[in-house]
C-alpha cells in the first residue's frame, strides 16, 4: 500500500489538533491540551488507490529544531495552520513555509548549478494554509481579503475552517491528498 505523511504545524493553540481530530474522528475536540506530537491514521483513496495517510499533529513549536528538519524532509505534504482570532499566527506560517522551501527544494536541486531552488520548485511541494476558527465571527482578527492576498502572494490554497461547525475540514484534506497525489 502506498504510504503519505502530512506535517501539521503553527503556532500553538491555533488549532492544529482540533482540525486534525474533525477530520479523523468526525467530533470537535473543545478543551485545550498542549500536544507534544500525535500520529494518526486513515485509510483513504488517492489517485483511485487505497493508500495510508499518515498525518503527524505537532508542538506548537516558536522555533524549529533539528527533529523538525528531519520531519520536514521526510513528509510529503504540509498543512500550515493559523488562527484567524489571531494575526500574529500567520507570521508563525510564514517562517515554517520558507523553511519548508528552503529544507525541501535545496534537496531537489542539483549542487552543482544552485545553491536553492527556483521558485518555479517551490510550487511543486503540497501544501495548504488554513485559517482556522471561523465560527469565532466577534473575535475575528483576520478578513477573508487578507486570507485571498496570502494565498495569492505565496502561490498556496488558503481555506478558512471551523473544527466547531466542522467548515472547510474535508476540503483541506482533499486538497493536500490531491496534492500529494499528483506528485
Ligand atoms: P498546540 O498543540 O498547543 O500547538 O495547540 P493546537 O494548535 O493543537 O490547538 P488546539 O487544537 O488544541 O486548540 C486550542 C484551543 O482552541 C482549544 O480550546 C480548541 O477547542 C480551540 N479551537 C480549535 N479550533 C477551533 C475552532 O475551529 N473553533 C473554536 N471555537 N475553537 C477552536
Ligand atoms: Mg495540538
Amino acid at each position: 500500500m502506498r504510504s503519505f505523511t502530512t506535517l501539521v504545524l503553527g503556532a500553538g493553540g491555533v488549532g492544529k489538533s482540533a482540525l486534525t481530530v474533525r477530520f479523523i474522528t468526525n467530533k470537535f475536540l473543545d478543551g485545550y491540551d498542549p500536544t507534544i506530537e500525535e500520529v494518526y491514521q486513515k485509510i483513504v483513496p488517492i489517485a483511485g488507490e487505497l493508500s495510508s495517510l499518515e498525518i503527524i499533529d505537532t508542538a506548537g513549536a516558536e522555533q524549529f529544531t533539528t527533529l523538525n528538519e528531519l520531519y520536514i524532509k521526510s513528509a510529503d505534504g504540509f498543512i500550515l495552520v493559523f488562527s484567524l482570532s489571531q494575526q500574529s499566527t500567520i507570521r508563525e506560517i510564514d517562517m515554517i513555509r520558507q523553511q519548508i522551501y528552503r529544507i525541501k527544494g535545496a534537496a531537489a536541486t542539483t549542487p552543482h548549478h544552485h545553491s536553492a531552488a527556483a521558485p518555479g520548485q517551490y510550487r511543486k511541494i503540497p501544501l495548504v494554509v488554513v485559517g482556522t476558527k471561523s465560527d469565532l465571527v466577534n473575535e475575528r482578527e483576520v478578513s477573508r481579503e487578507t486570507v485571498a492576498r496570502l494565498g495569492a502572494a505565496w502561490g498556496v490554497p488558503c481555506y478558512e475552517t471551523s473544527a466547531k461547525t466542522d467548515r472547510g475540514v474535508r476540503e483541506v484534506f482533499d486538497d493536500i491528498v490531491r496534492q500529494m497525489a499528483a506528485r
